[in-house]
């Protein structure tokens, strides 16, 4: 990494996205060898909007690790009831962890938490801004299946809102991606994402169509509407269940195609697709832990 923290995949270069997935490859295939590597150690865990994978998959992955974890528990349990801001939480907390995972509902909240603080803090989602670890297992997976050039992505769902998004194709700008974008006109990427991909110079198209593209892709990555950011609920009503993705739909995708999904879902990939051969996304859940493992070991090991 060339900064101690990891804030937003636009930080991340081709070297640094690569010394991550190298470093999770191995581990994935010799997970004993990294074993008590930070006994002693103890990563914070501050989440301040609901999460499954993330945090579970940050835990094991400290764990495995050998290092302990703390979190704050409910937020109705912490101090932050009480009217404490972030920055000192972030503050006090820097004195009891070695890191600092940080989701929290206000973009930039983790950049300015990190302001605070000299402990690496990782940013675990802000708000509709990114989740750059998030990106990292998803680079890793598809590389498994596809390497990470002459690739044609398609990014379905909730572009507007959805950071997984705004974090993946930033990073993927690195590499040689035709990125074509699937969403209801009301939930395109926001105008700022679309204009830094097209300041690096990315391969850029949007449709509202799947269909006008589906045959032409490696990897389609469904994403969920996100009902919790919408401000106005009629707003999300109109586009809610507006893409599902079942076998009718897929009847001209390539044999191959890979299907990803950051989950959790809600109705957009019928359970049918679960058992077929495109289906990769609890396979990309699971790839978390080596990903995540990799990450607190180049940064909690203080290396560039
Ligand atoms: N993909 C993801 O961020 O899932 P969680 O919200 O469960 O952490």
């Amino acid at each position: 990494m060339r900064q101690d923290h990891l804030i937003t995949a636009t930080q991340l270069s081709r070297a640094d996205i690569e010394a991550v997935l190298d470093r999770a490859r191995t581990i994935d295939e010799s997970r004993s060898a990294f074993t008590q590597r930070y006994s002693g150690s103890v990563l914070a865990l501050c989440f301040f909007e609901p999460s499954t994978r993330t945090k579970m998959s940050f835990e094991t992955a400290a764990k495995r690790l050998g290092a302990d974890t703390i979190d704050m528990g409910s937020i109705e349990s912490s101090s932050v009831k009480k009217g404490e801001s972030l920055a000192d939480t972030a503050r006090v907390i820097e004195g009891y962890a070695d890191a600092i995972v940080l989701r929290h509902p206000s973009e930039g909240s983790a950049k300015m938490a990190s302001e605070f603080v000299d402990v690496p803090v990782i940013n675990a989602g802000d708000g509709a801004g990114q989740h750059p670890s998030q990106t990292l297992l998803d680079l890793y997976t598809i590389r498994e299946r596809h390497g990470l050039d002459d690739l044609t992505i398609g990014i379905m769902g909730d572009l507007k809102y959805g950071r997984t998004v705004h974090s993946l194709s930033a990073a993927l700008t690195n590499f040689d991606v035709r990125q074509h974008f699937i969403s209801p006109e009301s939930l395109r990427l926001p105008r700022s994402v679309r204009f830094d991909l097209h300041e690096a110079g990315a391969q850029v198209r949007e449709h509202t169509d799947l269909e006008a593209v589906l045959s032409e892709l490696d990897v389609l990555y469904v994403t969920r509407i996100q009902r919790e950011r919408f401000p106005d609920e009629n707003e999300y009503r109109t586009v809610a269940g507006e893409y599902r993705i079942d076998e009718e739909t897929l009847s001209t995708a390539r044999d191959d195609l890979t299907i990803m999904h950051p989950l959790p879902r809600v109705d957009e990939i019928a359970p049918t697709i679960d058992e077929t051969d495109h289906a990769r996304y609890f396979e990309q859940a699971h790839n978390g832990v080596p990903v995540r493992m990799a990450l607190l070991d180049i940064l909690l090991g203080g290396e560039d």
